[in-house]
């Protein structure tokens, strides 16, 4: 889809859409007897007729006599459940894959219209990595708009990549821009220049009367008010009902995440009717993994949960559209199925039944007989971005035998504590890996840290796709297998590498930066597949390990982290050592 808009076009195009609706002029396309679903109204309204011209609706209502030609198509429906198409709220694309496997696999969902985080590249590639995304995300089939990353780290020394607030103004001034991505609510209160400079971002993002997104997982009821009093109006993180009242209290659109990393429906769906006004909830699903794109679905597969959970279909149906059209100020052109609006819609068999039939971008069919139709832009990125992966040459820093050491103590898959672990105890000591977190970009600096909980009993594993860092992440049993894991993400350029002495067990390539492979989607898993059951037969008895290692370095997730320069306490950004 064409994003580039000149005045005579669209004027001349404007002037047909009237006329269209006015009977003046033929039809580009019709949809015949649709029950179309009205999400401001939240009604089912039986036995419609849509027109279409130039990507917009024309006309919604019982007239059946449109102006026709030998171009116009029709489409009659019978009755069928008409939706404007899907919103997907907040997500990254870049999980894993690439844009355009993303967008073959999203398009029969019926989301034609996606709002993307940016972080991914940037934190390896800085500023190009903004630029060569953006890039990508335009003249798509479906409409792909994003939120420009504050690129939060744990300690500056992580922000070393964030262009500087300046160059943000071309972002922010760009209309496929829709504001500041999700700003970690801690960073946003650090008294330091970290908190400056996201402060500093989010007041540039405002004064363009654009969006600051939010991440407020974990504030406590003062540290809530206090970040939201900054301009934050979206939170995706809420995991019990009681959450999200809170946040909608405070004006907040909250975002109910159900996708490859959380699925919070089912603790969540209870405020459906607990008889609040939930026009501020959206559903989203915070980014995709092959194995749920395959599996499951996107946002598909959140809609039919909901729907399973009993939600009332229109709560569940305005909550990918028109409450994600409103929340990004979009309403004016999408999120509804009424004249002057995109033509945006999905075609499913009933209300209660979520499988879409047929989807329609700007007007033109996109899939339909379980294929998607449209065409898909491949995107281009500099040679550099293939070689991203180059840790300087390092000395294995000498292992404790002996005493007290501190400890990343994994509570869940992603969630650690500090601990405190007894070398001279065999018991506790059989339950550490080593932990390497090593600079990978060329600029040096390397720690040894400690993890409990991992799992790994013998070789090693390492994942160069780290959330907000250039860092690698390489736990393991011993030196050899360890090296084996850096060397060999060296080579295929990044991803995930599981190895045992000198044999490599499996690997995930990501050559994108080191963070996003380029296989086609069943690859993708399969290669992701075999990595993780390599190492669940090394002993990791975690769903999904190498999220586990991916996150480490987060400052998204409590409480230790870890960075080439020590560990990191999230609470206080204390950086701390291994002894
Ligand atoms: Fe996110």
């Amino acid at each position: 889809m064409s994003w580039k808009i000149h005045g005579e076009n669209v004027r001349a195009m404007q002037e047909e859409i009237y006329l269209v609706s006015l009977k003046r002029r033929p039809v580009e396309l019709v949809i015949e007897n649709a029950t179309v679903f009205n999400s401001i109204t939240a009604e089912f309204l039986e036995c419609q007729n849509v027109w279409v011209k130039n990507g917009t609706i024309c006309y919604v209502g019982i007239d059946e006599d449109p102006v026709t030609d030998a171009d116009t198509m029709m489409i009659d429906v019978q009755g069928k459940v008409l939706l404007p198409g899907l919103i997907e709220g907040h997500t990254h694309i870049l999980n894993f894959i690439g844009p355009e496997e993303f967008i073959r696999h999203v398009i029969p969902s019926g989301t034609t219209t996606v709002v993307t985080e940016t972080i991914e590249l940037a934190s390896v590639a800085g500023q190009e990595g903004f630029d060569y995304f953006i890039k990508a995300l335009q003249d798509q089939p479906i409409r792909l708009y994003y939120t420009i990353s504050p690129m939060c780290g744990l300690t500056l020394e992580e922000e070393v990549h964030s262009p500087p607030a300046e160059e943000y103004h071309k972002y922010l001034r760009d209309p496929l821009c829709l504001g500041l991505g999700e700003i970690y609510w801690a960073n946003m209160l650090l008294e330091n220049e970290q908190g400056k400079r996201v402060r500093k971002l989010a007041e540039m993002a405002l004064s363009y009367g654009k969006l600051v997104e939010g991440h407020t997982a974990g504030a406590s009821p003062n540290k809530l008010q206090a970040y939201t009093s900054m301009g934050v109006s979206s939170c995706h993180e809420p995991i019990n009902g009681q959450e999200v009242i809170d946040r909608l209290r405070l004006g907040y659109w909250v975002m109910i995440r159900q996708g490859a990393i959380r699925q919070e429906l089912d603790a969540v769906a209870g405020i459906f009717s607990r008889g609040v006004d939930t026009r501020r909830v959206v559903i989203c699903t915070d980014s995709m993994d092959p194995e749920r794109f395959i599996n499951q679905g996107s946002l598909d597969a959140a809609v039919r949960r909901a729907l399973e959970l009993g939600v009332p279909p229109e709560k569940v149906y305005q909550s990918v559209t028109i409450n994600v059209a409103e929340h990004f100020r979009l309403d004016n052109m999408l999120g509804s199925i009424s004249p002057g609006k995109k033509a945006d819609m999905v075609i499913i068999p009933e209300p209660g039944e979520y499988r879409p039939e047929k989807v329609i971008c700007d007007g033109k069919l996109i899939f339909e007989d379980s294929r998607v139709t449209a065409k898909i832009r491949p995107s281009t990125y500099p040679e550099y971005f293939f070689n991203s992966v180059k840790p300087q040459p390092f000395d294995m820093p000498p292992v404790p035998q002996e005493g007290k050491v501190r400890v990343m103590d994994l509570v869940t898959r992603l969630v650690t504590t500090e601990g405190i672990a007894d070398l001279d105890d065999p018991q506790q000591r059989k339950q550490l890996n080593l932990l390497l977190a090593i600079e990978r970009t060329g600029r040096g600096g390397m720690f040894l840290g400690m993890i409990k909980g991992l799992g790994l009993k013998y070789g090693a594993a390492g994942t160069t796709m780290c959330w907000d860092t250039s860092d690698m992440f390489v736990a393991g049993c011993d030196e050899e297998s360890i090296r084996a894991v850096v060397d060999r993400l060296e080579v295929i350029g990044g991803g995930a590498v599981v190895a045992v002495g000198s044999k490599i067990l499996a690997e995930y390539p990501a050559r994108l930066c080191g963070i996003v492979g380029l296989e086609d989607m069943e690859t993708a898993w399969n290669q992701i597949q075999k990595t993780e059951r390599a190492l669940a037969e090394l002993g990791v008895p975690w769903e999904k390990p190498i999220l586990t290692l991916n996150t480490l370095g987060t400052a998204a997730i409590p409480h230790l982290r870890i960075t080439h320069h020590g560990y990191v306490r999230l609470r206080d950004r204390a950086v701390l050592a291994l002894q």
